[in-house]
């Protein structure tokens, strides 16, 4: 897959796109990241691509036909885009299932802005935009980058098993179960029993159990619960019972030791 990224700061999206596993997929061929420079399309010898909004105001805005330019240029690869994006906090925020739509394009192209953005004519050019969250960043690089990141993850290859990501959380609709590893007990911290127990189908369960537990708690807008097998409520409901007596222990034990250290103040105190 092609990922173009037009951008004032190419070198943003060069520095990151150079480590870890995005440069391996790149090497592996799985992946071709291309930053492409917006300046080289102010049609200026300066290199200006913005300009006053306007109607006046603060900041300044970036030029249509700067953008017009660097999209025909994007338009004449081969592969030709399927798919441009504008990448804009006003956009649609990005999800894990937009995320496997665009992971299955041959050619994405993303425009990343800086200062106040585009001239709103941009928007008649490209097919969509989208917002990484709803937060402002100072540029689109970050969110170019995740975009990017959030789609090499799922190309076949680039992950070392397939099974890397597909429990994870978005990907089955529910956040991810509760992961542990050793030390099996640390500062009184305990990893659940039944994850030791070697039992696989009690373990599946468990997950399957928090992991709607978790969805329920964290994020009930992912969870419709009417829409739940029999089997599911169960476990939920069994998870939801786990997680409650463990925090009523939880703060006894909290309670507990707070007494414990009340009574030794009491105790110096009377020892004075
Ligand atoms: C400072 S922002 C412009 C903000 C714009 N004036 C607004 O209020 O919506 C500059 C650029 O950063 C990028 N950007 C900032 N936050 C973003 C977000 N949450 N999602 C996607 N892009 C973002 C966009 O490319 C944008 O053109």
């Amino acid at each position: 897959m092609i990922i173009t990224v037009h951008t004032l700061f190419p070198g943003l999206i060069d520095a990151y796109r150079s480590e870890a596993i995005l440069a391996r997929a790149e090497r592996e061929g799985r992946l071709e990241v291309r930053a492409r420079d917006l300046r080289r399309f102010a049609g200026n010898r300066t290199g200006r691509v913005d300009d006053a909004p306007y109607g006046g105001g603060a900041g300044m805005v970036i030029r249509v036909d700067v953008a017009a330019r660097a999209l025909d240029e994007s338009r004449a690869d081969v592969p030709p885009p399927d798919r441009t994006i504008l990448l804009a906090p006003s956009g649609r925020p990005l999800t894990q299932e937009r995320v496997q739509e665009l992971a299955a394009l041959d050619h994405l192209v993303l425009l990343s802005g800086r200062y106040e953005g585009f001239d709103a004519r941009t928007e008649a050019l490209v097919d969509e935009e989208l917002s990484i969250g709803d937060y402002v960043l100072m540029g689109g690089e970050l969110p170019a980058l995740v975009v990017i990141e959030a789609i090499a993850r799922l190309l076949p290859g680039v992950l070392g098993s397939q099974e890397s990501y597909r429990d994870e959380s978005f990907a089955t609709g529910l956040l991810d179960w509760p992961e542990y590893t050793r030390p099996p007990s640390f500062r009184g911290l305990e990893v659940p029993e039944v994850l030791r127990s070697g039992h696989h189908g009690r373990v599946a369960s468990w997950r399957r159990g928090r992991a709607l537990a978790r969805t329920a708690r964290r994020r009930p807008d992912l969870l419709d619960r009417g829409a739940l097998d029999a089997h599911d409520r169960a476990l939920l409901a069994e998870a939801e019972a786990e997680i409650e007596a463990e925090s009523v222990e939880a703060s006894s034990e909290a309670a507990e030791a707070a007494r414990g250290e009340a009574g030794a103040v009491t105790d110096a105190a009377e020892d004075a």
